[in-house]
């Protein structure tokens, strides 16, 4: 291409790109390079900013590490990574659990643990039982799903974001029983900050932003048959359900834990007394 200008560089991009053998791989790209023309027109963007924006990614890629990855926190910041999750579940039906963003914490390939596995309820703070169904849309129970859960601690922390620990805490992968239920002894988990240290705290702290996450258990369920899915649970009450850093609070994942303070339940369920209860039902998308 010569004559390259401003009416003619975006066609011209796009037909450089023309040998994308994927069809979607095009698709996408396509869309890319006209949204992105278009975003540096509409803004008459200037050469010192798009050296900061550069520069800003380069910094995000240096901060990055097998614990932490500063691309996922931008795309949870800037509401991408819910709009993924959106667009997935408007094509689903509205009988399913809706999707919440997976975050930089999952960790894969754990063993698998017990149905009731305790992850930590024997912690100074209320034990949570966490139980319920893993279910299809039209309500039958799904067997033998492979249930991730990971969340923080009472700190507020995942167990990789202790340097020296070793082995898995308050993260564990359980397969549901066969009459689809699953069953963890567990605590609540403290929300926590977005590290502020990074290009994506700068774009925070610049917008006075909330840095928070209110409190959240990660969930990521896999069945034969049935769609992937990746989800968080909220607490009524906490502080940060309408102002969450990374947009992930859906009404429907927002969960009210009921105290049981009779002995009699927390001795049949093998919990200490008093301790909470959490039912939630997951159901999943046939594919
Ligand atoms: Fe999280």
């Amino acid at each position: 291409m010569r004559n390259v200008n401003l009416n003619t560089i975006t066609d011209g991009v796009i037909s450089a790109n023309s040998g994308l053998k994927d069809a979607r791989v095009k698709t996408i790209m396509e869309s890319l390079v006209r949204h992105l023309h278009a975003f540096a027109k509409e803004t008459n963007l200037t050469s010192e900013e798009w050296e900061y924006g550069v520069d800003f990614l380069y910094r995000a890629g240096q901060i990055s590490d097998e614990n932490r990855n500063e691309f996922m926190i931008l795309s949870d910041a800037l509401g991408l990574s819910s709009v993924v999750d959106l667009n997935r579940d408007a094509a689903g039906s509205a009988e399913v659990t809706q999707s919440s963003p997976l975050g930089p914490f999952f960790v894969s390939g754990l063993p698998f643990t017990d149905f009731g596995h305790d992850l930590g309820a024997d912690q100074s703070t209320m034990p949570i039982l966490l139980q319920g169904r893993i279910l299809d849309g039209d309500g039958n129970p799904i067997g033998g799903a492979e249930i991730d859960l990971w969340q923080t601690d009472a700190a507020g922390l995942y167990d990789v974001q202790y340097p020296d620990r070793d082995g898995y805490h308050f993260r564990c992968k359980q397969r549901g029983l066969d009459d689809g239920r699953y069953q963890f002894k567990t605590i609540l988990p403290k929300g926590y900050v977005a590290p502020t240290d990074g290009p994506g705290g700068d774009l925070l702290l610049a917008a006075s932003r909330n840095i928070w996450r209110p409190g959240h258990y990660h969930f990521r369920i896999q069945a034969a048959g049935f769609r992937t899915l990746v989800t968080e649970l909220f607490f009524e009450g906490d502080e940060h359900l309408a102002d969450d850093v990374a947009f992930g609070v859906r009404e429907s994942l927002v969960v009210d834990p009921v105290l049981r303070t009779a002995e009699a339940d927390a001795q049949a369920a093998g919990m200490a007394s008093p301790y909470s209860e959490i039912k939630f039902d997951f159901s999943l998308v046939a594919e």
